[in-house]
């Protein structure tokens, strides 16, 4: 008697399981795969990309987000913007003149200029301050928190 039963419940779990992990693999888009390819976790775009745009040959590229976000950064709890359009040039290791992201420290907002990669650790720039942090800690794209208040 106890068989069909613990059969059925197993046969939903996994139909469950395969929905989630579906899920995860719709959330990452292209914008996010081509982070990977020029040596960037995932987790410095958050999953509300609508499109995405990359000359190739200059590097410049251009990612749209359904909306605003607001994301807590992992490592020490820093609360960082994205506008809807986020801007900048990417080659191997490297974004520059990056326009869009911002980060909460020290009582106000700072526009994130560019991102280094060494393969362990990001290094962000606002300006000609600079901040490491373990690429691991990136590794899953954000969900965003909700709506911030710069646009
Ligand atoms: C799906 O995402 C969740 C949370 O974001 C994570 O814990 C889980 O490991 C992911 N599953 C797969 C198959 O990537
Ligand atoms: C890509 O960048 C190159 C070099 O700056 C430029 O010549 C070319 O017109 C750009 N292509 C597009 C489609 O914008």
């Amino acid at each position: 008697m106890a068989k069909p039963l613990f059969i059925i419940i197993f046969t939903i779990t996994v139909s469950f399981l395969s929905v989630a992990s579906y899920q995860n693999a719709t959330t990452l888009t292209a914008a996010h795969t081509e982070l990977i390819k020029y040596g960037f976790p995932v987790g410095l775009l958050p999953t509300n990309i609508v499109t995405y745009n990359l000359n190739r040959t200059s590097g410049d590229f251009v990612v749209k987000l359904g909306d605003t976000c607001r994301i807590t950064l992992p490592p020490d709890n820093y609360l960082a913007t994205y506008s809807k359009s986020i801007t900048g040039k990417i080659v191997e290791n490297r974004i520059a003149e990056l326009n869009g992201i911002g980060v909460r420290a020290f009582f106000r907002w700072w526009g994130i200029t560019g991102i280094r990669s060494n393969g362990q650790d990001l290094t962000f720039e606002v300006g000609y301050i600079t901040k490491s942090f373990p690429s691991k800690t990136f590794d899953q794209s954000p969900e965003c928190e909700g709506l911030s208040s710069s646009s």
